[in-house]
């Protein structure tokens, strides 16, 4: 760090000798004395003993000082910061200003409480009136009528890795981790952000507008992260996204200002590292590091003690450097904001004890599956409390998180921690960020902590809340203008404004946000249960309620039931419905797990049975219960553990599948492999996902080529219960995809190529089936035949085009037709007319669309990128649509998933079209509708399956001839 520019008038052309000389020296220290407090403290020693000795002072003793008193600086905005500010440092000249009239505006100001219904006038790139806004600027600018929407400041995602895990993944992006060692403070995300990134303009299209771009999880310490905004600038250049960059980024000063900028670190602890040793190895390397840190920063505070005695005759050295170490100097100097990530509780208590013991503070912990557990722990934390950084509810897919509670966030709250909800981007698609709130809020969060958890919260934490975060004049003009109330799924931004400028958020002109919102609750924030008892029982059971439930052979009978739908044959129907001015809602009997009365107002009550448990929806309905397709769910407890699970089948291509098979293919079934009573299995069961369809595909690698799923109960005790498995084999899979980046760089070399893949189907689909060929051959046969469904992962448009023309091909040769669905299909909407044509199912996996690979990057974005959705295209072109989850952990988000499908079809899903997909259509796509005839029901209280209000109560089960109980 350069000095210069902090030099004070006084000094400029000061005259300093090195010569001996008493006068010359003494006017030097007086005039030093402007340059810090600390100074004057000094000024009694050298009256008094130091300076009856003569010193010899070096030509370089003021950049001495001035270094010296810089490194006592405080980081921060410059004084004044707000007062003073009239223009952004980021206005790009020409902007225009904009005034956005009669919004609801959710300013963030008095701890998230202030709601301004009024105007906002947005100029030189910051916030310049609120309220009534009566001055309209003289020069340029557009005015929005919001209509009485709600605004509100940008989203922060304080944990994101745009940029430096590029998308599409390719080769040449993936600069998440270095893997040169556990230590690198050194590395900085910065050097390696890819401004063609794709995520960087979804992200922004879901009202996120700035970020902290962090290094991965691999390494101890992994690196020097940044708080950049989304917004591309006129230069083009990633340092200009950086807010506020440090003086020394370009190794210059940017401006004189009298406080340094906040820096960011990134730590990670706990199973993430173990590529360099075990949590003891690698808690030693942080206190050798830390240590040597400490040693440096100690070396220079002795030195400048001495330079601030004018102790010169004792300096000999230059300025004690560690160019490596200098950001770990700075922790120990409380100038870096560290973002640690560290799952469970003995990896957030040695992160407290390193803390303590070189005393730094980290400012925040990610991950943080335990932290709702450990709140002693928390407070502990050199320098006070850390914030708690989360997902709203991906937990399980770790051992090390296996313990995370959907409940964390509002626990963590109640104990008055910071909570910041992130996505991890692309663990999470960053567009999402909002709705980690809105779940975190449906689990318990209160509203104003929700909308702070992704604004004002990641703003202090970051220490820019003087710009970023809220809405008040002189703040950052960076504004989102909702089409709904932000905390309602689905909610998006019809506009979205950084530094003033509003963001282009989509190629197309004129899209059409928000239709299908216009009744006035949308403008409300939804209500939400109450989860007193599931918090306490998550505590008391310290993460792992047992996941009982009350099984009732008896009648039950459901009061104040609002609807019930069913399968019918047109797909979801209504069986009852009460209207809306009917204030008295009906009765839904249940004997044996059969509906036998459902009916308005008293309509049932003749038939209720002397003995039957009484049940309240308050408003509630009954609805099919829901499948989950695609993850390994019932395969393995624990995705990142293979020794919870089936482990690894044979890749017929990839390796020599053993003679022993007999099966050239080496085809499996997944029945064979079925786990019961997994965690995630019964998580699903209470949110409404009664029966799952898994293929034998191991998580996080390339999907395996071939392989038979099968259907099951999620909450049967084991295989041989009764009707624990639905059915056998539900479909053949295969992939069809082009090279996973990833697997390449873990050194996966044997990658049959896309034609290889598709030859291999074709010579199977049209062999005639032939007992001595295998079994992989005789599935292929009656796929080809159409007596099974053949499921293919897919992710290209042009592979689909090749494997529609490959359907043609077996059809007309053999007279059949084939029952082929696509799943993945990010792109299937480029071919909606050809596949809704050919009679080709599609399942959406995952349903909101992530351009995650070269093969899924051409996606259909939906509101307010584009009109349509992938979803919508596909059933406006008559294809069979469901949705699938490719990991087992989110397979109880289905309700969410379903009621988001619906609030971004600008009012073209219904909410009864969106549970059919994961129903009806599911059922259909899979085969699975026969065995599914008597499919489970679901007793949701207080409103539908796709209303934030609602919960599961109970499960009916026609086939098992019993209600289960929550
Ligand atoms: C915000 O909350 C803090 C902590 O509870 C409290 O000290 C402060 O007075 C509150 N501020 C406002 C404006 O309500
Ligand atoms: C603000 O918008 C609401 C909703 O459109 C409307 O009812 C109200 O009259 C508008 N108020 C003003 C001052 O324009
Ligand atoms: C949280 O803060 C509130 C208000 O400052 C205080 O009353 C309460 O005791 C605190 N709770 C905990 C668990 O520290
Ligand atoms: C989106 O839909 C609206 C309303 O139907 C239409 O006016 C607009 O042109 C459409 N935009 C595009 C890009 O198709």
């Amino acid at each position: 760090m350069s000095t210069k520019a902090l030099l004070p008038e006084p000094f400029k052309g000061a005259n300093i000798s090195n010569r001996r000389h008493r006068p010359k020296a003494l006017f030097g220290l007086l005039a030093l004395c402007f340059v810090s407090l600390t100074c004057t403290l000094y000024w009694h020693g050298y009256s008094s003993s130091a300076w009856s000795h003569s010193q010899s002072i070096p030509l370089d003793a003021r950049e001495i000082l001035m270094r010296c008193a810089a490194l006592k600086a405080r980081p921060g905005p410059p004084s004044n910061f707000l007062e003073k500010r009239s223009e952004s440092d980021r206005f790009e000249e020409g902007t225009p200003a904009t005034i956005i009239r009669n919004a609801t505006i959710w300013t963030g100001e008095k701890n998230g409480t202030e709601i301004i219904y009024g105007d906002i006038l947005l100029d030189k790139g910051i916030v310049q009136a609120i309220g009534e806004v009566q001055r309209t600027p003289v020069h340029e600018h557009h005015t929005i009528d919001a209509r009485g929407a709600w605004v509100t400041p940008g989203l922060i995602d304080f944990h994101s890795h745009v940029g430096i895990y590029s998308l599409p993944t390719l080769r040449g992006t993936l600069n998440l981790n270095s893997n040169k060692g556990p230590i690198l403070p050194w590395l900085r995300t910065i050097d390696a952000f890819d401004t063609h990134d794709d995520s960087i303009q979804l992200v922004m299209a879901g009202g996120v507008t700035s970020m902290q771009v962090l290094p991965g999880n691999l390494n101890a310490i992994a690196g020097q992260a940044f708080m950049m905004k989304l917004r591309k600038t006129a230069e083009r250049s990633p340092t200009s996204m950086i807010i506020e960059p440090p003086e020394d980024i370009n190794g210059s000063y940017s401006d004189s200002s009298d406080h340094p900028r906040w820096r960011y670190l990134k730590q990670a602890a706990g199973e993430s590292v173990s590529l360099f040793g075990n949590r003891m190895d690698i808690m030693w390397t942080y206190r050798q590091a830390y240590q040597r840190a400490s040693k440096i920063k100690a070396a220079q505070d002795a030195y400048c003690a001495k330079a601030e005695a004018g102790l010169w005759n004792s300096i000999v050295d230059s300025f004690p450097e560690g160019y490596q170490y200098e950001a770990l100097v700075d922790v120990l100097r409380g100038r870096v904001k560290v973002s640690q990530d560290v799952h469970e509780t003995v990896d957030i208590d040695a992160i407290v004890r390193l803390s303590n013991e070189f005393q730094f503070h980290v400012d925040s912990i990610h991950q943080a599956a335990e932290a709702w557990l450990v709140p002693d722990v928390l407070n502990r934390m050199w320098g006070g409390p850390p914030a708690v950084a989360l997902f709203s509810d991906y937990y399980r897919y770790k051992r090390e998180s296996y313990r995370g509670s959907v409940h964390a966030p509002r626990i963590l709250a109640d104990h008055n921690f910071t909570v910041i909800l992130k996505t991890d981007h692309p663990v999470f698609n960053g567009r999402y960020l909002l709705y980690e709130a809105q779940e975190a809020y449906h689990y318990g969060l209160p509203l104003e902590l929700a909308l702070a958890s992704v604004t004002t919260a990641p703003a202090a934490v970051a220490g820019l809340s003087h710009r970023l975060g809220a809405l008040r004049p002189g703040m950052d003009a960076d504004v989102v203008l909702w089409d709904s109330h932000p905390l309602r799924l689905g909610a998006t931004p019809a506009a979205v404004w950084v530094d003033g400028i509003v963001q282009p958020l989509g190629t197309e002109i004129g899209v059409l946000v928000g239709k299908g919102k216009e009744s006035p609750e949308w403008r409300e924030s939804p209500k939400v249960p109450d989860w007193k008892q599931e918090r306490q029982e998550a505590l008391k059971w310290e993460g792992l309620p047992p996941l009982e439930i009350d099984r009732v052979s008896e009648a039950v009978v459901f009061t104040n039931v609002s609807a019930v739908l069913i399968r019918g044959a047109e797909g979801i129907e209504y069986m009852f419905r009460s209207s809306a001015a009917d204030h008295t809602k009906g009765d839904v009997i249940v004997h044996g797990g059969k509906i036998t009365c459902a009916g308005v107002s008293n309509a049932c009550n003749p038939l209720v049975p002397n003995r039957a448990r009484l049940v309240d929806l308050e408003g509630g309905m009954l609805a099919p219960a829901f499948i989950s397709f695609g993850s390994n769910l019932g395969l393995q407890e624990i995705a990142y553990e293979p020794s919870t699970g089936d482990g690894l089948p044979f890749d017929a291509f990839a390796q020599d599948v053993p003679e022993i098979l007999k099966d050239p293919g080496g085809i499996v079934q997944a029945v064979d492999a079925l786990e019961f009573q997994t965690r995630n299995a019964l998580i699903a069961y209470r949110a409404g996902v009664t029966a799952a369809t898994s293929p034998p595909s191991p998580f996080f690698i390339e999907p395996t080529f071939i392989g038979l799923s099968t259907t099951f109960r999620t909450n049967a005790p084991h295989a041989l219960a009764e009707g624990a498995v639905i059915q056998r084999i539900s479909a053949l899979h295969c992939a069809i995809r082009r090279p996973n980046v990833l697997a390449l760089l873990k050194g996966h070399t044997q990658f049959p190529s896309v034609s290889t893949r598709i030859a291999v189907l074709r010579r199977l689909l049209l062999a005639e089936a032939d007992e001595r060929a295998g079994e992989t051959a005789m599935w292929f046969a009656r796929a080809a035949e159409g007596a099974l469904p053949l499921i293919i992962d897919v992710g290209s448009a042009d592979v689909m085009a090749a494997l529609l023309k490959l359907k043609e091909e077996v059809e007309q040769k053999r007279g059949t037709r084939m029952r082929l669905v696509f799943a993945g299909a990010a792109e299937a909407h480029l071919l909606a007319k050809e596949i809704g044509r050919a009679k080709v199912g599609v399942i959406l996996t995952p349903l909101r669309p992530f351009p995650e690979t070269w093969d899924d990057r051409r996606i259909l974005p939906g509101p307010p990128i584009s009109n349509d959705t992938a979803l919508v295209t596909l059933l406006e072109n008559n294809v069979l649509v469901g949705i699938g989850t490719a990991d087992a952990a989110l397979a109880a988000q289905t309700r969410l998933d379903l009621a988001w499908a619906t609030a971004e079809s600008n009012g073209r899903v219904s909410p009864e079209k969106a549970i059919g997909l994961a129903t009806v259509n599911l059922e259909r796509l899979l085969g699975i509708d026969q065995a599914l005839q008597e499919g489970d029901m679901v007793a949701w209280a207080h409103g539908s399956p796709l209303d934030m209000q609602s919960s599961v109560v109970g499960v009916v089960s026609s086939a098992q001839g019993w209600v289960d109980l929550l």
